[in-house]
């Protein structure tokens, strides 16, 4: 079979090689993919519109890695070209696109989260932020590229959130407001695979199938300090993650999310991103993304035991009830690298100098995000998160000395990493 891999950064390269491990598979194009793909066994980088390519060379099915592509209708046109994709349509990335519509559902469904209120008008924010009081959080409706979202600690912080937003900070995003309750506690990822389509009410074989659960860091600095970033490095699974919690998250959060993705006739067939927050009430969602999440993919995947191609198959040929999801048992920790100066101005075309022999007497893999292969046919920068060094180790412990380990085999000048990924204290709280 033929794959297609929509998409460029750690999550697409890390997604090209899982598929790329299974015997079904003879080849992965990558629309665009990166320096990583464009080295990985069985894959091939193309340019273009990805339609098109998918179209001309005839793949069996397509992988849609980002949520733009996707909110502007990628998997409705792949669809409509015979292409069975991995992506919601248009209509259920909305639930990432809009804060609003993913808030409006989570209620409707009755889906545990914080209490909120939606505003287009600035006098009745101002007015309900008073009332309130802080903390509170102030949400841009619309895709902000991560920035949309402001956690204050004093209502002038909040009043300040909601003139900015209102008054363009983020374009059209902000004209758009939900004012959210504060939640207090630690957040984690759970990815899982979706597969719902128009008729499942009636077919009874909708299903969404809980992936392991991850953590992000996004901090630039260690301690959860610095600014936000897309973020620092992942691990799967956290060790403070009961099965308690996944049990409640499968009962107030997973179950409710699938009977409105039927009720509402979606054809959502591809992978959902519960951005949770555990609170002392039990995890509570805090968004939903409509695709994996960026850098948990490259911690969550390697701990797959099972041929990522035949998931694939199974959501959008609507047998995911039946597949097995099977784990490797032990860790994943997946430290980022990223340029000297990200998340703000940092140069690019740095080569990178990769030592094979100590990634792999670490049994790592290096999956690469922001980098490219040059003229000469060198790894060279080309973004801010550059890399991600992910190992295994039956104890977490080990794992995190192999990547660490491994990412001491990579160079770059301006080259950057937090040294806590995973350990007490990194995770995001508060
Ligand atoms: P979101 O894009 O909605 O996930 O928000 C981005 C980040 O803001 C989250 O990862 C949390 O760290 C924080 N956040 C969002 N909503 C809340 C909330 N209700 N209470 C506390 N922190 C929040
Ligand atoms: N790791 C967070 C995200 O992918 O949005």
């Amino acid at each position: 079979m033929k794959a297609l891999v929509i998409g460029s950064g750690g999550r697409e390269h890390t997604i090209a090689w899982k598929l790329a491990q299974s015997s079904k598979i003879e080849e992965v194009i990558c629309v665009p993919g990166n320096g990583g793909t464009a080295d990985e066994a069985k894959c091939k980088n193309m340019n273009g519109d990805a339609v098109e390519i998918a179209k001309n060379e005839k793949v069996d099915f397509a992988v849609v890695g980002p949520e733009d592509p996707l909110s502007e209708g990628i998997a409705d046109k792949l669809w409509a070209a015979g292409i069975p994709t991995v992506g919601p349509k248009k209509q259920g990335a909305a639930l990432e696109a809009s804060k609003d519509l993913s808030k409006v559902f989570m209620e409707k469904y009755g889906v545990a989260c914080a209490a909120s209120k939606t505003f287009t008008d600035k006098k009745g924010a101002l007015e309900y932020v008073k009332n309130h009081g802080a903390p509170i959080v102030v949400k841009a409706d619309g895709l902000a590229a991560g920035k949309g979202v402001v956690v204050a600690k004093t209502v002038d912080e909040a009043l300040k959130a909601v003139n900015d937003m209102m008054d363009g900070e983020f374009g059209d995003a902000g004209k758009k407001l939900v004012i959210e309750d504060y939640l207090q506690g630690v957040e984690i990822s759970v990815l899982a695979a979706v597969s719902v389509t128009e008729n499942s009410a009636k077919t009874n074989k909708a299903c969404i199938k809980a992936f392991l659960p991850a953590r992000d860091h996004k901090r630039l600095l260690d301690g959860a300090k610095g600014p936000n970033t897309g973020g620092m490095g992942a691990i799967c699974p956290p060790q403070d993650v009961t099965e308690q919690t996944m049990d409640a998250f499968q009962k107030n959060i997973l179950e409710p999310t699938l009977r409105g993705l039927i009720e509402e006739k979606m054809d959502y067939r591809g992978f959902i991103f519960f951005g949770l927050m555990l609170t002392k009430d039990g995890p509570k969602a805090l968004e939903y993304n409509v695709r994996l999440g960026d850098p948990e993919t490259q911690a969550v995947l390697p701990m797959m035991d099972f041929d990522f191609a035949d998931l694939c198959l199974a959501i959008t040929g609507e047998t995911l009830s039946d597949f097995n999801l099977q784990w490797k048992k032990g860790f994943q920790v997946a430290p980022v690298a990223v340029s000297g100066g990200y998340p703000l101005k940092y140069p690019k075309g740095k080569e990178i100098s990769v030592d094979s022999a100590k990634i792999n007497e670490n049994g790592a893999k290096v999956f690469v995000a922001g980098a490219v292969k040059n003229e000469s046919n060198a790894l060279v920068t080309s973004g801010g998160r550059v890399l991600a060094c992910s190992a295994h180790g039956s104890s977490f412990d080990e794992a995190w000395k192999k990547a660490y380990s491994a990412l001491e085999g990579i160079k770059f000048e301006g080259m950057f990493y937090r040294k806590d990924i995973g350990l007490p204290g990194a995770a995001e709280s508060n």
